[in-house]
């Protein structure tokens, strides 16, 4: 197979050659822990039965009355109405709100904004919490906007009861509507519902592992839960966004027919309008996707919902995060390299023989990231001093950082408290954090005290004024102690390992292990290997698989058969009470017993302004980024802050990325990441990845091989691994080395364009990984296309996603509107057909990518870091479209301040046997060009010039099979610079 390397050794590029491979001796481990374990019982909880599974569970909409509008008020720019209840009160999951306050504001052309609040907000009695436009912003309003320039008409009706539709003025598409449905609005249950087309298209509604377009009948809970990714459940993030797309069919006359995806015919043509809609409520949340319906529910706060009206996804998307949520933070161009991470690098020296290894074998490594194994007793911001001291690792930075690499250690949320009885066991970080009070309390005042890691727990109350700085100070020290370059902040939903404030009255026991078996400990070990190891490996799978098996039978599992009776707790509301522990209205969420405590910090835990976490769990995680992003600029004041988190809401992207989470070494793990990615696209965090090669379970060869070179397409590249699994450095088996380095050398190459990608999506809000469906939107059979995916407008991945194979199937859209895709490693057009999903050879070690005809991707040469890529000579990959045309960008600056003081801009263009080069601005590339490859040449060329001078014929290159036209020797003519002037050149 082709490697990217090689292809370059056949034009005029030297080829990067990287080592030879041989693998390693494992290194496992496991975290130190002390006797005392908190049983498991304390993360017991209540047994609830979910309000979707239960029998007895009444449906709001038969048993309410609804709302009557009354004293309307219409405006150029909205209206106002009082919504009074139509009828007696039904107080079916919570007390009604007799009087609520309509608000419509058309925002702007493309936006328009329904908000539904009670008119009178009794904090004492049937209290709910108004989110804070501090932490989450309302839309913004542009000056001029009206109900007649907008894209949107609003109707409403009292008939038979209160209900409103939204209609798209410019098809007359009703896109959001409730009639004949209830609005319900309770103090701890709200409930909406909006006809759906048949066969709809959605997407978004996070975070969940599930393919890309949303399944019908399914329930989507959103509740911040620290939970290794069970598919479908409620895990990490809030984002209660969605978008809507709408196929139809244009006929001769131009009329369009509403069509559903399945319907699609190649010979027909379409079009696509997408919308999309953000319910502004951080409560925990329900959506009910029916056949044709959408059954919004939520436990609290209030109805404030915005409508997008694109018409593409790439409008909708912009227009979410422009106007609402903000643009996402622009990346360090480090941040573009590998990163290599694992739960069980024990001390300083295995870390070297990690960074050691990859040189070794000459794998590009950028970041090394460290788990909460550096830890003092897994307390933040301490090292332990025996295997990470200080001095070792300032050593080891400087030979880290002086090799151009990175330092990345997680920060947990939870903040150890000690031992009052124990004057040695004094913790600054909290004693400091005490002395300010930014802690959570319980109800009575008394600090809230969980479980994580460490033991006894705190946790930073973000309405504290003070918290943010105190999070700051307590960065910023510790970096004196370790250079470290980025913050990974885990365990934010925010996870505690018991129910409720189980510390109280507790600290002297000073526990140091959680409630459970750690992975490698005794009756925890970890025998789970991918889907085809049993074919490849089948003896060691066959011990696995007994030793797994003995390992359960010793635990008990399944051996008493017998079911019992289950009892639930079910709550019914007292008027005017809420039950913030239990909530009349019980979401699916996955912990156990769906309660609300269980294994994270209580629904009661109370912050400094009273407000309950009931109100705003879903939002610490986002507080501790926009906390963790200030603290970075405490430490330093210039740089791009670098984040990488796990509990995200709508807008963290502007502080941060994200990771997937602990997903598993399986095969269906490594497709949804690519559903994932694309949500967080959506989202507007497209610093987006999963742990490559599977987070648990043991991974292996085959899976670790193919992931790798995935991961080396997603905007966030990392190799993550569980404690005590065996371990998966990409050096580790000869294939992966390969594997991966053959796809890094294309991921790096290609960093000047994920670069540019990034600064578009952080100017404009574009995005980094992008669905077929977004690229072609007017094609209705790329709807739930997630199996292959797009960087940007240009480049197409189509990965292998199962085992014992060597081939994939992949769609090429566009082509019957003459689109044309070239091979990344042929460097020929693809011969495909309109919607054949067309297989694709993919021996192990070779990803299937895909150049886009009409792009022009400005590359440099692959190198081990990205601070060497970046000193290398500039190349030109020109794919001409079925027109002989393409264009390209490039962005450049000095790839790590907040705000850059020279930066470049450069637009390429190619037509008519013509590339033009045109720079802007003040950045100073030094680097000079020195090959333009340009694809899809149909004739050889007579006379190839650069600004007038001619090449000679020996820097020139025309394969007349293949089409392909290389131009290289450019060096001499760009010596000040590739972009130091406007150049063109002719063929
Ligand atoms: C959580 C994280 C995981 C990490 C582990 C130990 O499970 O999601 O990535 O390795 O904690 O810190």
């Amino acid at each position: 197979m082709v490697g990217f390397t090689d292809l370059l050794a056949g034009a005029c590029l030297l080829p990067a050659v990287y080592g030879a491979s041989s693998s390693v001796a494992s290194s496992t481990s496991s975290a130190p822990y002390h006797q005392f374990t908190i049983p498991a019982s304390v993360n017991y909880g209540e047994n609830l039965i979910a309000n979707i599974d239960d029998p007895q569970a009444v449906n709001a909409q038969d048993v309410c009355p609804g709302y009557k509008a009354s004293g309307v008020q219409q405006s150029a720019k909205g209206m106002t109405a009082k919504l009074q209840l139509a009828g007696e009160a039904c107080n079916a999951y919570g007390t009604d709100v007799d009087s609520l306050d309509l608000i419509v504001e058309y925002l702007a052309k493309d936006r328009l904004n329904v908000q539904i609040t009670p008119t009178h907000v009794d904090r004492h009695n049937a209290s709910w919490y108004q989110l804070s436009e501090a932490v989450v912003p309302r839309p913004k309003a542009d000056k001029g906007a009206t109900a007649e320039n907008s894209d949107f008409e609003i109707t409403w009706s009292n008939d038979p009861s209160f209900s409103f539709k939204v209609t798209r003025k410019a098809t007359g598409d009703v896109l959001f509507d409730t009639t004949g449905t209830k609005l319900v609005f309770e103090n701890q249950f709200i409930e909406f519902v909006t006809a759906l087309p048949q066969d709809y298209n959605l997407y978004g509604l996070g975070e969940h592992i599930q393919q890309l377009r949303l399944l019908e009948n399914q329930v989507m809970t959103i509740y911040a839960s620290d939970i290794g990714d069970p598919i479908d459940g409620n895990i990490y993030g809030s984002h209660p966004f969605y978008l809507d797309t709408r196929y139809y069919e244009v006929d001769a006359e131009g009329t369009h027919t509403l069509v559903s995806s399945s319907a699609a015919d190649q010979s027909k043509d379409y079009v696509s309008y997408s919308h999309g809609v953000f319910q502004r409520n951080a409560h925990g949340q329900e959506i009910l996707t029916g056949t044709d319906k959408l059954t919004w529910r939520a436990i609290g706060g209030s109805i404030d919902l915005t409508f997008y009206s694109g018409p593409t996804q790439p409008e909708v998307t912009s227009s979410y995060q422009i106007s609402t949520v903000g643009l996402p933070a622009m990346q360090q161009y480090y941040t573009l390299g590998f990163h290599q991470c694992r739960w069980g690098y024990q001390n300083w020296s295995v870390v070297e023989d990690v960074v050691e290894n990859f040189e070794k074998f000459q794998i590009p490594l950028e970041n090394i990231w460290l788990d909460i194994d550096y830890m003092h007793g897994y307390r933040d911001f301490e090292n332990d001093a025996m295997r990470f001291s200080y001095s070792e690792g300032e050593k080891f930075l400087d030979k880290l950082h002086a090799s151009g690499r990175h330092f990345i250690p997680i920060v947990d949320s939870a903040i150890y408290i000690p031992n009052p009885k124990n004057a040695s066991d004094a913790y600054d970080t909290y004693t400091r954090g005490a002395k300010d009070g930014v802690f959570l309390k319980n109800p009575d005042g008394s600090t809230y005290i969980g479980a994580v890691w460490p033991g006894y727990t705190v946790f930073p109350d973000w309405h504290n004024p003070k918290s943010v700085s105190w999070w700051s100070n307590e960065l910023d020290i510790w970096h004196k102690k370790i250079a470290y370059d980025g913050i990974w902040i885990d365990m934010s939903e925010v996870s505690s390992f018991c129910v409720g404030s189980c510390g109280t009255g507790n600290l002297t026991l000073n526990p140091a292990h959680p409630p459970f078996s750690l992975p490698g400990e005794p009756g925890n070990i970890i025998y789970d290997y991918p889907e085809g190891f049993a074919v490849t490996n089948s003896t060691e799978a066959a011990a696995a698989s007994a030793a797994a098996s003995s390992q359960a039978a010793a635990a008990g599992d399944g051996s008493s058969g017998a079911s019992s009776t289950v009892s639930y707790l079910r709550t019914t509301p007292t008027p005017g009470v809420r039950n913030i522990n239990y909530p009349p209205y019980t979401i699916n969420h996955d912990q156990t017993g769906h309660d609300l405590a269980v294994h994270a910090v209580s629904p009661n835990a109370t912050h400094i302004d009273g407000v309950a976490e009931y109100d705003v769990h879903n939002l610490w995680g986002h507080q501790i980024l926009n906390a963790t992003y200030h603290g970075l600029l405490k430490v330093s004041p210039s740089k791009r802050p670098f984040i990488i988190g796990r509990s995200t809401f709508a807008g963290s992207g502007k502080w941060a990325g994200h990771w997937g989470g602990d997903n598993y070494s399986r095969w269906a793990y490594m497709y949804f990441s690519i559903p994932q990615a694309l949500s967080f696209s959506l989202f507007g965090v497209p610093m987006f990845g999963t742990d490559a090669c599977g987070f648990n379970g043991n991974t292996d060869e085959e899976l670790c091989n193919r992931w790798m070179q995935m991961s080396a397409f997603f905007p966030f590249y990392r190799n993550h691994n569980v404690l005590s699994a065996i371990p998966q450095e990409p050096y580790r088996w000869a294939s992966v080395i390969e594997a991966s380095k053959s796809a890094m050398a294309i991921r790096y190459a290609i960093l000047p364009y994920f670069y540019t990608l990034f600064h578009l999506a952080h100017t404009t809000g574009s995005t980094v990984m992008r669905a077929l469906a977004w690229e072609f939107p007017n094609d209705p059979s790329l709807a739930n296309v997630n199996t292959q995916f797009l960087v940007g407008p240009s480049i197409m991945v189509v990965p292998v996603l199962e085992p014992l194979v060597d081939y994939t199937k992949g769609v090429f859209p566009g082509i019957k509107q003459g689109e044309v895709w070239y091979d990344w490693y042929t460097q020929t057009a693809v011969d495909a057909q309109p919607g054949v999903n067309t297989t694709i050879p993919a021996p192990l070690g070779h990803i299937p990518v895909f150049v886009r005809g009409g792009s022009i991707l400005p590359m440099q040469e692959p190198a081990l870091t990205t601070r060497e890529a970046r000193n290398t000579p500039w190349s030109l990959l020109t794919s001409l479209s079925s027109q002989g045309t393409a264009t390209g960008k490039l962005y450049l600056d000095d790839g790590e301040s907040l705000y850059p003081n020279a930066t470049l801009s450069v637009q390429f263009q190619a037509s008519k046997n013509k590339l033009t080069a045109m720079a802007r601005g003040n950045w100073k590339e030094a680097n000079p060009l020195s090959e333009v490859t340009v694809l899809g040449v149909t004739e050889g060329p007579h006379n190839v010039t650069f600004n007038g001078q001619t090449v000679p014929g020996s820097d020139v290159n025309y394969n007349a099979t293949s089409h392909v036209l290389s131009v290289c020797g450019l060096q001499a003519m760009t010596a000040d610079g590739a972009f130091s002037k406007h150049w063109t050149l002719m063929w």
